[in-house]
């Protein structure tokens, strides 16, 4: 599975943590979009390029990280195609695959430490969408995208 992964200063420590969890447990080398340091960068730069990666189907999947995990969900919900899931459970983890077939995973560097992070992001990874009435559920939000699109 193609993983493309990126923070903001918010979200810098854990961002490093997940890239050595998804290489060392789970043989997964994503694809690393920057911030590369706790230096002070902007939300929005780097949400905006993890969306548009996994929108265009380069990327299967995404991980962003800031602070709280609230502003790289406004971002990349913006963007049609993408259901950007911020989890601070397993649960919520697990529920946004197999209901809401998530695509972007977004986590608070500030608020959720690091085991239960590779827990998140494992459960995360290994839950399958369930289809059936939750399709249709996501065919309503793509044709509300469509028409927002097209007026
Ligand atoms: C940065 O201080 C912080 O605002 C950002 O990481 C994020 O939490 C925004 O939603």
């Amino acid at each position: 599975m193609k993983i493309v992964i990126g923070c903001d200063h918010g979200g810098f420590e854990l961002k490093e943590v997940i890239k050595k969890f998804l290489s060392n447990e789970m043989k997964v080398t994503p694809d690393d979009v920057g911030t590369f340091s706790n230096d002070s960068v902007d939300y929005p730069d780097i949400g905006i390029k993890v969306a548009k990666k996994v929108q265009s189907g380069e990327f299967e999947r995404g991980i962003l990280i800031c602070g709280t995990g609230i502003g790289m969900s406004i971002v990349a919900n913006r963007f049609p195609k993408i259901r950007a899931a911020l989890c601070h459970d397993t649960y919520t983890a697990r529920m946004s695959r197999e209901h809401n077939n998530s695509n972007i995973l977004v986590i608070g560097g500030r608020i959720t430490e690091e085991n239960l992070t590779k827990e998140i992001v494992r459960i995360w990874l290994a839950s399958k969408f369930q289809g059936g009435r939750h399709q249709r559920r996501l065919d309503e939000i793509t044709d509300m995208e469509n028409t927002i699109i097209s007026n």
